[in-house]
């Protein structure tokens, strides 16, 4: 997939879609989301349950942005004023009260983000459009409270970097609401790839899903290590990382429970998660985040295959 580093800094055309966004989620997918959002010259408002996952995020959004300034890709006042803009709060009632729209990024459970969407819908004034951020369930899967206003915003991971959001409407979505998160997406500073109708996964995720199923099957039959098999990818297919640095880059818990809810909905063996991956979740080596997934990490540097 190809990354553009300099797209989240392109100046913003027209701030009148969506002035004011609340982020659901202070994971690595939520806080670098809110950051592009900031950027854009919107008000963005992060919320979590927990007050020290809204610590590591502003610490983590302060490292990585300050390496940007320090490279000349931002300036200094540029990035306080991104951060002026950029607000943390457990309060969701408080946050909820006064958006345009929502973008959940919580964990990957479909009731987990059903009952937050019936949540927001008693707290949000009923103009709000509210967006998923997931990485496999579909609109219609979660749109009950708002089914014109509900549409998935699937952003990649680093979403600070990569150019693709994935706009997927359920059937019930006004022509309105994805007009205006597609116009939302582009002046953001990110390229919308729309869906003409929901499907699992939607696009990129499947094609993933398809290359991933094939690295993980040929490392469990023995034919080669990862690393061999990611080295393959980087120089003969031209990835800018193999499938199983990836996998540790996104959380290889992510992956997992995605092949879980597939194989939940569709009872196809070929859909279950891989032994190989499973055991990995099972031990809590779930790639860079936890410094150990299919390679050891120190640092947040890779040191060696696990
Ligand atoms: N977070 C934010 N920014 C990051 C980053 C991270 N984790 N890792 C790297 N970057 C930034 C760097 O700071 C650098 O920015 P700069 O140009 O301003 O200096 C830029 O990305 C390039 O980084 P590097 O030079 O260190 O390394 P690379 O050239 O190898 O790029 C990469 C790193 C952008 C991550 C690249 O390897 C890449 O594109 N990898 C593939 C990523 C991918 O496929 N993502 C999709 C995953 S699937 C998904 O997200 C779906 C979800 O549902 C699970």
């Amino acid at each position: 997939m190809a990354a553009d580093p300099g797209a989240a800094e392109s100046p913003p055309a027209d701030r009148d879609v969506f002035p004011s966004v609340l982020v659901i989620g202070a994971g690595t997918m939520g806080a670098q989301i809110a950051m592009v959002v900031a950027l854009s010259g919107r008000t963005v408002c992060v919320t979590d349950i927990a007050a020290d996952a809204l610590d590591r995020a502003r610490a983590e959004l302060d490292s990585r942005m300050r390496a940007r300034v320090d490279k000349g890709r931002l300036t200094q006042e540029q990035l306080d004023d991104a951060f002026a803009r950029l607000t943390t709060t457990t309060d969701l009632a408080a946050a909820a009260s006064d958006v345009d729209l929502v973008i959940e990024a919580v964990v990957e459970r479909l009731e987990a983000k059903r009952a937050l969407f019936a949540e927001l819908d008693s707290l949000c004034p009923t103009a709000t459009v509210f967006a998923s951020n997931s990485s496999s369930f579909m609109p219609s899967q979660m749109a009950d409270a708002r089914p014109d206003r509900f549409i998935n915003l699937h952003f990649f991971n680093p979403a600070l970097v990569m150019r693709c959001v994935e706009v997927i409407r359920a059937p019930s979505t006004a022509q309105q609401t994805v007009d205006a998160a597609v116009a939302f997406v582009r002046d953001i500073g990110k390229e919308p790839v729309l869906l003409d109708k929901e499907i699992p996964g939607f696009i990129a995720n499947r094609i993933l899903n398809a290359v991933r199923d094939e690295a993980v099957s040929l490392m469990e039959n023995g034919v080669a290590s990862v690393s061999q098999i990611d080295l393959a990818c980087r120089t003969a297919l031209g990835y800018p990382m193999g499938p199983f640095e990836l996998m540790d880059l996104t959380g290889i818990d992510i992956g997992y429970l995605i092949k879980k809810a597939r194989f939940e909905a569709t009872g196809d063996p070929a859909d279950a998660p891989a032994r190989s991956m499973s055991e990995l979740v099972a031990a809590g080596h779930l790639g860079r985040k936890t410094g150990r997934g299919w390679y050891m990490y120190e640092n947040g540097e890779k040191v060696g295959e696990a």
